[in-house]
């Protein structure tokens, strides 16, 4: 197993800069990572190894990822879009509804995550973070959001194992990282159980990856960290970061080995910004390990 370098740089790698940045995306045929802004409904696509960001404004939207076909699938609000690029000079994006979900109040979309086949699931929280409203769902055949977890109440990470055997979530105010056993052919994910009790540690486990070794690297909301789990649920490395909310993380780069972290300043008082400088921009790291190619998958969209 990679042994983790925790005393590493986390240096900034675009100019921007987010409230409530999240959902880092690496898409190896573009050299690039997609991740949002919440607050402000802003989709980035920042290219490596330039740095240049792209953004668009898309309203709503809480995670995005290359969809097989072509265009980005977005998560945001109640629903699931494809934006489609212009195809020719002069044209617009086209962004049509893929599957949606009844909208209530206090209640958004969050993280949301593409299993090793392809196939997508999102989960919704209460704004609030106190009442467990919140779903997850998978999208199944016929475009449809079914609801695989009720009483959730913010609906964070999402990840696999290299196997695809075992899906891991965080429900962030349980302050633990759960498994299931999960089948990738059906998309079935069965036998909920803790994982990892972080009832302990600062913070709040907010989004979450996999790496090639089947560790578990989870960002801590409120605890300024991201912490490493082995397959077995035992905490083998902390990494402490220049900011308190971190959001999630993701390997990327040539060789996977780059580890991108979402930041994000909302609510931070004027004491703590100036403390933290970095709040909000999203940040690299060189930890040791490489991320596992098929936290990269495509999102394909059933018909
Ligand atoms: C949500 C935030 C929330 C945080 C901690 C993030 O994933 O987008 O709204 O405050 O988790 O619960
Ligand atoms: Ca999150």
């Amino acid at each position: 197993m990679m042994e983790v370098r925790t005393s590493v740089e986390a240096e900034p790698v675009s100019k921007a800069t987010a409230v409530l940045g999240e959902g880092p995306y690496w898409v190896p045929e573009d050299s690039a990572l997609l991740w949002v802004d919440i607050p402000n409904g802003q989709l980035f696509r920042t290219e490596f190894p330039s740095g240049a960001t792209q953004s668009m404004s898309l309203g709503a939207v809480s995670a995005a990822f290359p969809a097989l076909g072509g265009g980005i699938l977005t998560a945001g609000d109640n629903r699931l879009m494809l934006h489609t690029p212009p195809a020719a000079a002069g044209d617009t994006w086209v962004s049509l509804t893929i599957a949606e979900v009844p909208a209530r109040e206090g209640i958004r979309f969050n993280d949301a995550s593409v299993d090793p086949a392809g196939r997508i699931w999102v989960g919704s929280m209460h704004i609030a973070e106190s009442e467990p409203l919140g779903t997850l769902y998978r999208l199944d055949p016929g475009r449809v959001l079914t609801p695989v977890l009720k009483g959730v109440t913010v609906s964070n990470g999402i990840g696999w194992s290299p196997d695809g055997s075992r899906m891991y979530y965080a429900d962030s105010p349980l302050r633990q990282i759960d498994v299931f056993d999960y089948d990738p052919a059906t998309g079935e994910a069965f036998q909920r159980r803790t994982f990892a009790d972080l009832s302990r540690v600062e913070g709040i486990p907010d989004g979450l990856t996999v790496d090639l070794d089947g560790c578990i690297w989870v960002a801590l909301w409120g605890g300024g960290a991201l912490r490493r789990f082995t397959p077995d649920g035992e905490q083998d490395a902390v990494i402490p970061l220049p900011v308190s909310r971190p959001t999630s993380c993701a390997f990327g780069g040539p060789d996977l080995t780059d580890l991108f972290v979402t930041t994000a300043s909302i609510d931070l008082t004027d004491d703590q910004l100036a403390a933290e400088p970095l709040a909000g921009r999203l940040l690299r790291l060189h930890p040791g390990p490489s991320g596992l190619p098929s936290t990269s998958a495509w999102a394909s969209i059933p018909s």
